[in-house]
């Protein structure tokens, strides 16, 4: 998919402000995440590090968080920013997270300091997902 969202300015301001208390000393890698559910609302997160690695976590991850924390359960669309040359993309494990909330047309907006760069669908990055649905219920 190219470049495209209606009203996302939101979701990009949301996600460059939760960057903006990303807690990373240790990667200096700050990372912002917004999303919004199916009632419009909109949930940020910041990735937050910690002096013993492993217990850190991602910025997708604080705002799917947010989001269940409220009893919200939908994602309709999710805007991941981060700073540098390559795209941040949602890493493997934060993939599988939105796909828990989300469904194969889950837009994916990956974005840099000035603007979305590009948007995924999430069955571009995570293709023949393994779901809730697989579970016997
Ligand atoms: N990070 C995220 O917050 N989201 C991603 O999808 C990729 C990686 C964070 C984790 C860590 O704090 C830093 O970026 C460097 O990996």
């Amino acid at each position: 998919m190219s470049k495209s969202g209606e009203g996302l300015a939101d979701l990009f301001d949301a996600a460059k402000a939760a960057q903006a208390n990303a807690y990373a000393p240790y990667s200096r890698f700050k990372v912002g995440a917004a999303l919004r559910t199916e009632s419009g609302a909109v949930f940020a997160g910041c990735n937050v590090e910690n002096a013993a690695y492993p217990e850190g976590w991602c910025a997708e991850t604080s705002a799917i968080a947010a989001m269940a924390t409220v009893g919200e359960r939908r994602i309709v669309e999710i805007c991941v920013i981060g700073d540098g040359e390559a795209l941040c993309t949602p890493c493997g494990g934060c993939r599988q997270r939105i796909r828990e909330f989300a469904d194969a047309a889950t837009l994916v907006h990956v974005a840099g300091p000035r603007g979305v760069r590009k948007t995924f669908r999430l069955s571009e990055l995570l293709p023949e997902s393994f779901g809730p649905g697989h579970l016997p219920a």
